[in-house]
């Protein structure tokens, strides 16, 4: 058993006998210099001196440095996967080349970690129009005693390495190497099995990327080399899992006893316990960094917050309190990183609080969400049962709209990603698109809104959402009361009460309306969905639904609301999600308002 701080030493002290200096690590956060958020490679801060400047440690440097890669996030919950990975690393300015840096490489891997030379893969650049094919690297590797069958030539999409979305940075041709995490007969599984992971990476940096997907030669051949911590640890140890490291263990224990589920035989528990641990951790780095975030909702606190709240999500699957993720935190800065990260101990009080302080605004406004997440899937496929009943060639409809979707990001916190997610589980999309329409317009009424004195626009608050619900409910009492002539004739509502008119021919007597109140917190009492769909003005009529509203054509678009049983009415909303948020209804007042028409005022207590 080899831990986590004995491989830093070993990384550090094998390259110090080849004549490295440490320089150390620096923090998570980008500075900002390069576009890149985090700090995702190594290379990063030495970007300058790879570029040329010379550097004040030297020609030959190593470290291990702390890396936050969000594009994977996906794929965390799987063995191999994580947010937060220490890359040891070690770099050559301008001095050695490939023949000593394959050399060592192969030396640590066999020689230090005893790997089996017969069953390490390495993959090397087949070259493009720009570039050579790395015949150089190939010849080196088989000298040195990896298998000829073991060495594939692969293209720029895996051979080539450079900061995405980055100009002016240095990049190059890379080698890599593999090694298999389950036994298997030879390496012709290589391309087309995930037995494989990579282990570690050795670019030659010689090229400077530029404007338009254009490289420029350096004058220096440069080393950047990176090994994944985390990655090697497995292999090491002899695991095929890298949640089973010591640098995972006493979090996934924690979480197998607080929710008394069992992490090898339950895989639904296993995924979980492995996202909200490694979500965890990387929000304990970022939380605990020197130049520190905390969750927001732009720009690397965005970033913080999508890790926490998805962290949050997975406890629910857990079914355990979203809290223990503290306990969690706990373990990584207490028993893990302690002595690699001084800093998080001293850290510990305000990381652990700034967890408390998230989990505690997203806990509040989850399971409401997760309720209009579920309506509106259960909106669409309402509306998809309805279209093919009448038309067998319709095709269901399996998106959910960019507004849902911002409804769910503006009043209940859910990032879209998370959204998209829970999507995925249910064979739906989310349209992101129109995700970000829905966003920009709402950001443009702020400021639109900021600007103005007081506005001016019709403001909906929960409280007058509340009464509008209450209109429709008591609406669909008159017309069972009435008939289904019965129609709104006009509607008020303030903070304070609803005012509806309806035509009706004579006044309401008090038996009347102790039948309506009845009836309308009769719906309350029985906490129905209040459930939108969005569908043709023709079919939302063949449905029953009606409103005050002049469709353009028959095809329009047009919301519904829908109450089960109760009432299904065409309306731009919003409304409450179930009837029973709207407390208790009562008629205040009954009067005439014009010929034929009447008054209601009432409230809800
Ligand atoms: N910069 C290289 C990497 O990140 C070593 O893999």
């Amino acid at each position: 058993m080899i831990t986590s701080k004995e491989l830093r030493n070993k990384w550090i002290n094998f390259y110090e006998s080849k004549g490295h200096v440490n320089i150390g690590a620096v923090s998570l956060i980008g500075d900002g210099t390069t576009g890149v958020m985090f700090n995702v490679a190594g290379m990063q801060p030495l970007m300058p001196y790879l570029l040329g400047k010379p550097h004040p440690q030297g020609t030959k440097l190593c470290n291990v440095q702390g890396c936050v890669r969000t594009v994977d996030i996906d794929s965390v919950g799987d063995a191999t996967h994580f947010t937060f990975f220490e890359m040891m690393g070690n770099w050559s300015l301008g001095d050695y080349f490939k023949k000593e840096k394959t050399a060592w490489s192969f030396e640590l891997l066999t020689k230090v970690f005893g790997f089996d030379k017969d069953k390490i893969c390495s993959t090397v650049f087949e070259g493009d129009a720009n570039t050579p094919r790395d015949d150089e690297t190939a010849k080196l590797l088989v000298e040195l005693g990896v298998k000829p069958e073991n060495v594939f030539f692969m293209g720029k999409k895996d051979n080539w390495w450079e900061l995405e979305g980055t100009v002016g940075t240095p990049c190059g041709p890379d080698n890599e190497w593999f090694y298999p995490r389950t036994d298997g007969k030879d390496s012709s599984d290589f391309l087309t099995s995930d037995r494989y992971v990579e282990i570690g990476n050795d670019v030659y940096m010689q090229y400077e990327k530029l404007e338009g997907g254009k490289y420029r030669e350096l004058s220096a051949k440069n080393v950047d080399t990176g090994f994944g911590l985390d990655r090697l640890l497995l292999f090491l140890n002899g695991l095929d899992d890298g949640y089973k490291t010591d640098l995972f263990s006493g979090a996934v224990k924690y979480l197998e006893q607080v929710s008394n589920k069992d992490y090898d035989t339950d895989e639904k528990a296993r995924k979980a316990i492995r996202i909200i641990a490694d979500h965890v951790r990387t929000s304990v780095m970022l939380i605990g960094d020197k130049n520190g975030i905390v969750p927001s909702n732009t720009g690397a606190g965005y970033i913080l917050r999508r890790l926490l709240r998805r962290a949050v999500r997975y406890c629910k699957n857990l079914e355990i309190s979203p809290f223990e993720m503290q306990n969690v935190a706990k373990i990584f800065i207490e028993n893990v990183y302690n002595d690699a990260y001084p800093l998080l101990v001293e850290k510990e009080d305000y990381i652990l609080d700034e967890f408390g302080k998230e989990i505690k605004k997203f806990e509040a406004t989850l399971v409401s969400g997760m309720k209009e997440f579920d309506k509106c899937i259960t909106g669409i496929t309402r509306k998809n049962e309805f279209m093919s009943a009448k038309d067998p060639a319709y095709v269901p409809e399996t998106t959910i709209s960019g507004k849902q979707a911002f409804r769910l990001y503006d009043t209940y916190g859910f990032p879209l990603e998370l959204t998209v997610e829970l999507a995925l589980d249910l064979g739906f999309t989310v349209d992101t698109d129109g995700f970000n329409e829905a966003f920009k317009a709402h950001q443009e009424i702020s400021k639109a809104q900021a600007g103005s004195a007081k506005g001016g626009l019709a403001e909906q608050t929960e409280t007058t959402t509340k009464y509008h619900t209450a209109t429709h409910i008591m609406l669909a009492g008159l017309r069972k009361m009435f008939g289904n002539g019965t129609e709104q004739k006009g509607s008020n509502i303030t903070e304070e009460r609803l005012r509806f008119d309806f035509n009706l021919d004579h006044k309401m007597t008090e038996e009347e309306i102790k039948q309506l109140e009845n009836f309308v917190n009769d719906v309350i009492a029985r906490k129905i969905d209040v459930v939108k769909s969005e569908l043709p003005y023709r079919e939302a009529v063949s449905l029953g639904a009606y409103g005050v509203f002049n469709a353009e054509s028959d095809d329009q678009i047009v919301s519904i609301y829908t109450i089960d049983g109760v009432d299904v009415q065409i309306c731009g909303g919003p409304h409450v999600n179930n009837t029973g948020d709207l407390g208790s209804f009562k008629i205040k007042k009954e009067e005439s308002s014009s010929a034929g028409v009447r008054r209601i005022k009432a409230v809800l207590r």
